[in-house]
């Protein structure tokens, strides 16, 4: 039989993360969940660093879901708090990174000082030309898929022949980035829990039980690895 050559050898363009378990990391040493999630901030920053070492373009960090607001108000404060002091702190991160910081997701919804936290930090980082990392924060799928629906009747498209993929794509809220072609997710669901529905149509899934905290630059090649070996045939058939 012949060899399969996988993908190649690529590199994926875009990768998308799905950063799961910092709650499950917390209990499994006795600390609060928002240690989980301190510590998963670490861990953004050093994957931010290694994705952008290996040459990858975008990197979206699934960061908070239009789902975790049912969470408590405390943890979902602390969370809103650290992405904040993040954006404060983190310039010359970005200057020495050369990392262009995007958003996607509803800004209906997020508090003003958040917004403007991420309106400061996409001006500062507007002309660095390295890897985009595009947080995805009060993020839904199904949400962003009808915002660009209405991006699209807003702009006096008619709902007729008009109204076809392509015209979604144009209206989602970073319609230049492509589509991801990695999925990472951490800490073993089997589910995109709203993660990029349309764009992720042929993504290729990792999926590893490792808790977000203990996820580490080696973790980050193993999928790339795992991506660089998959066999992508967007639906044709190959010999
Ligand atoms: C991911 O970790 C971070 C967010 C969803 C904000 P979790 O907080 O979901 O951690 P688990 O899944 O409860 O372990
Ligand atoms: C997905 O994780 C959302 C983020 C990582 C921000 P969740 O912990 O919210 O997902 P479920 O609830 O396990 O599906
Ligand atoms: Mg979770």
């Amino acid at each position: 039989m012949m060899k399969k050559e996988g993908n190649g050898g690529a590199l994926p363009r875009h990768v998308g993360i799905i950063m799961d378990g910092n709650g499950r990391w917390a209990r499994s040493k006795g600390l609060a969940r928002t240690n989980g999630h301190t510590e998963g901030l670490k861990t953004a920053r050093r994957i931010v660093e290694a994705a952008s070492r290996r040459g990858i373009g975008y990197l979206t960090l699934f960061v908070f879901s239009t789902e975790n607001w049912k969470r408590a108000a405390q943890e979902v404060d602390f969370i809103m708090s650290l992405v904040k002091q993040h954006l404060t702190r983190e310039f010359d991160f970005y200057r020495e990174n050369h990392i262009r910081i995007r958003h996607t997701g509803d800004k209906d919804g997020l508090a003003p000082d958040i917004l403007a936290e991420i309106e400061q930090a996409k001006s500062d980082t507007r002309n660095f030309e390295g890897m985009q990392v595009i947080l995805a924060l009060n993020y839904g799928g199904r949400n962003a898929i009808v915002r660009a629906a209405r991006r699209f009747l807003a702009g006096g498209g008619g709902v007729g022949p008009g109204l076809d993929e392509d015209a979604i794509t144009r209206n989602m809220d970073n319609p230049d980035v492509p589509d991801p072609d990695l999925i990472i997710r951490t800490a073993g669901e089997f589910r995109t829990s709203n993660f990029l529905l349309w764009e992720a149509a042929y993504s290729e899934y990792f999926i590893t039980d490792k808790f977000w905290p203990d996820f580490l630059a080696e973790d980050f090649d193993a999928a790339l690895a795992a991506y660089a070996a998959r066999e992508r045939r967007f639906g044709a058939i190959t010999t």
